[in-house]
């Protein structure tokens, strides 16, 4: 695993510092890497380095971490990055919020406050993950088990005021893809 540092600046090339702790291998590379964000707008820039990749267009986003860690606010980043305008509801009271960009769409999960697995089936969940698009998930672990298997899981840890750590783990090629794109 390799600790990347992010600084606020604006291009991805502007990764800074890179401490090799021990690098996971798949069978082509990295499958995960710790990330540092020292401000919400290194939390921006991650999102928008996310947003730029085209593999993301068909994947699973697991998001992990404590209340107030950052989950919202990266998928509301990685959204804006998007093109998503207007005002971007938290799915906390709805479970799900839909978006859609040209040529693009999205599903924004909080499993917080579910908790019946029927609802998987009646709400249509079930043929969500089997459609094409993004589908991003906040507390996957409340989701009873009913969840595929992420392509990327993103936990955050608040490690200060505005700082945060992230480890970014894939499950699949493509989250592999994404790792090494974005923490390289
Ligand atoms: N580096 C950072 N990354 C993400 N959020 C941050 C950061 N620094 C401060 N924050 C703040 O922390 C809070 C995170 O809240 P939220 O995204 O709702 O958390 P969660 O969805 O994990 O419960 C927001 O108020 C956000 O502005
Ligand atoms: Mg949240």
């Amino acid at each position: 695993m390799e600790t990347v540092v992010l600084s606020t600046v604006k291009h991805h090339a502007a990764i800074v510092g890179s401490t090799a702790s021990h690098r996971d291998n798949g069978s082509d590379g990295t499958r995960s890497a710790r990330v540092r964000w020292p401000d919400e707008a290194a939390t921006q820039a991650f999102a928008e380095a996310l947003a730029r990749q085209p593999a993301l267009r068909n994947t699973f986003i697991a998001l992990q971490g404590t209340l107030g860690a950052g989950k919202t606010t990266l998928v509301r980043h990685l959204l804006r990055a998007l093109g998503v305008q207007g005002r971007i509801k938290s799915p906390t009271y709805a479970v799900v919020e839909p978006h859609e960009v040209p040529g693009l769409q999205i599903w924004h999960f909080d499993f917080y406050r579910f908790n019946d697995p029927r609802e998987w089936e009646d709400a249509g969940f079930r043929d969500i993950f089997a459609s094409p698009g993004l589908k991003l998930a906040e507390w996957p672990d409340q989701a009873g088990g009913m969840l595929p298997t992420p392509d990327l899981v993103i936990a955050i840890e608040p490690t200060g005021d505005t700082a945060r750590e992230a480890t970014l783990s894939a499950g699949t090629d493509a989250g592999m893809a994404l790792v090494r794109a974005v923490a390289a």
